[in-house]
């Protein structure tokens, strides 16, 4: 593409459209585990860079780039101990500068994490305030609270941390500090007005410097229930997005988005805020997307839906159905870096694969906005086997609260050649690459009509095309038990989820399939586990 038929994203902004969010296909670079520029073995910005053409050829329309702020990775990188710079592991602000402006060239949007339920412990607050001892000012930037027993040595309620154990880590002064991650993530106070300002100027930075949005990190967290509560249950992790919680999804989070809200409408060009909520019910997440809030946020309900037609599509309805009452447009999500990825999860080998790439087309044929996390294009699996040495999710060594195998989906992805790191980089990759995925690199799937990339591909390019995919209303037709059939404007799109095929009558003509069609007598012979979108 010549840098004058490049499209300008200014310009796309301003044409008429309802929002470039309500459709957009965004997909989730995991940093350190993109592409690695400098040989360190871990993804740098301008690694991210240098690859943006495989995003632009691949057909999305935005990128969100997780955290790359100055930290000691305690949480890779979920833990900031400097909001307004880049750590030196993935470069310097001069680079994220000309991330975004390369990738704007490209026609890409660019959505940075920002991460406001709490800082790195050795961010300069929380320095001050542990450092300051007892009577030091910051410690009401946090929530620091004396002990309960008569030492003081058990702690302030029984909050636990998602990663598990006590959500509270005891100062050296004899209180105590929340955290609900790792201790190394102390959480902030959100009724300290320092903490609201120092917030809006930190989204202002990195809105001056040309982002195009944000994905806002546990944006359901940071205000907890007034007097902190005891809940009274253990095994608190599993129960995040199944119910409300005295720290999550508590209703005064809803005013800090308002005011974001406000301050990203007073930019132009239409940034962004997406919402990582884990809220029990559609209707509650619904409310993080009212007009006057954020614009979208990730639809866990279908990311933890199982293989199966009746749920999937009762999911498909509530999530439509909660979003459209608020007017906001719905996301689909089928992996981050957080859980398993779902080839893996969906039965893994042959099986998980076939799924997979049915539900690719499922979702990218839904209506509202999708996100891809990287690899999934690839049909990457979960990497279960890694050593113990090698693991970096905190999870994994505190024990009993999130599984901790958070690693297994965030191993470098594979771009070329038959041996690792696969032109992740010039060095070894910081988590090691199976030797299985020399076959599944770009390079290999380039090309390869049956491949899951060229696939991606064909269906992202031909969401463009049939005008009637993206935002807009769709309507269930009838099907066999097992089988969805539903339309959207001149499209019909068929999932059959059963492992047996199943024949229909033809409703179409094919425009693209996860699996081979056989046609006879009127009717087509739709393989098990295959998705086929039809032209009509
Ligand atoms: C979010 C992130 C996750 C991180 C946690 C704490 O859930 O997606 O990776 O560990 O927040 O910041
Ligand atoms: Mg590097």
């Amino acid at each position: 593409m010549t840098q004058e038929l490049a499209p300008t994203l200014r310009d796309q902004s301003a044409a008429p459209s309802a929002g470039w969010w309500r459709d957009a296909v965004i997909y989730q670079v995991y940093v350190r585990s993109f592409a690695d520029s400098d040989g360190d073995g871990i993804g740098d910005l301008r690694g991210v860079r240098e690859r943006l053409p495989h995003l632009a050829d691949l057909g999305v329309d935005a990128v969100w780039l997780t955290p790359f702020y100055a930290s000691p990775q305690a949480d890779g990188g979920y833990d900031v101990a400097d909001y307004r710079s880049v750590d030196p592991l993935f470069g310097e602000l001069s680079d994220a500068d000309d991330l975004v402006r390369e990738a704007h060239r490209l026609g890409l949007r660019v959505i940075v994490d920002i991460v406001p339920n709490h800082t790195s412990d050795q961010h300069a607050w929380f320095r001050a305030a542990v450092d300051g001892g007892p009577d030091a000012p910051e410690r009401a930037l946090y929530h620091f609270r004396p002990g309960r027993g008569p030492d003081g040595d058990l702690p302030p309620n029984d909050w636990e941390s998602v990663f598990g154990g006590p959500a509270w880590t005891r100062t050296d002064a004899g209180d105590w500090y929340l955290h609900l991650f790792a201790p190394e993530q102390p959480d902030l106070n959100w009724e300290h007005p320092a903490v609201r300002e120092e917030f809006e100027s930190i989204l202002r930075f990195w809105l001056d410097l040309g982002v195009d949005g944000f994905r806002i990190d546990v944006a359901h967290g940071m205000v907890k229930a007034e007097g902190l509560p005891d809940i009274g249950l253990r095994e608190q992790a599993k129960m995040i997005g199944a119910q409300v919680l005295p720290f999550f999804d508590q209703d005064g989070v809803h005013e800090i988005h308002r005011s974001w809200r406000l301050l990203l409408d007073s930019y132009e060009g239409q940034r962004i805020g997406v919402a990582e909520a884990w809220a029990p019910t559609s209707e509650r997440l619904a409310l993080y997307v009212r007009p006057d809030e954020l614009h979208q946020a990730f639809n866990f309900q279908f990311l933890t839906c199982a293989w199966d037609a009746a749920a999937m599509r009762q999911v498909i309805d509530s999530s439509l159905a909660a979003t459209a009452s608020v007017g906001a447009p719905t996301t689909w999500v089928l992996s981050n870096h957080d859980v398993v990825r779902h080839t893996t999860r969906y039965g893994g080998g042959a099986q998980g694969l076939r799924r997979a790439r049915a539900a690719a087309l499922l979702t990218l044929a839904l209506p509202g906005s999708a996100y891809l996390y990287q690899g999934e294009e690839l049909g990457l699996p979960e990497v279960a086997d890694l050593p113990d040495g090698v693991r970096q999710d905190p999870a994994f060594f505190r024990g009993d609260g999130q599984d901790g195998l958070r690693d297994g989906c965030r191993v470098p992805i594979p771009w070329s050649g038959t041996a690792a790191p696969y032109g992740f980089g010039p060095g070894a990759s910081w988590l090691p690459q199976p030797a299985a995925w020399a076959g599944l690199s770009v390079e290999a799937q380039t090309g390869d009509p049956r491949s899951m990339l060229e696939l991606y591909r064909s269906a992202l390019a031909l969401r463009k095309e049939l005008s009637g995919l993206g935002d807009g209303g769709m309507e269930w037709l009838p099907a066999p038990e097992g089988v969805l059939v539903f339309s959207r404007p001149g499209v019909v799109c068929t999932l059959n989820t059963l492992a047996e095929e199943v024949e229909l009558p033809v409703p179409g003509r094919p425009v693209l399939s996860s699996g081979a069609l056989e046609f006879g007598g009127g009717a087509v012979r739709l393989p098990g586990e295959t998705c086929v979108w039809w032209a009509v």
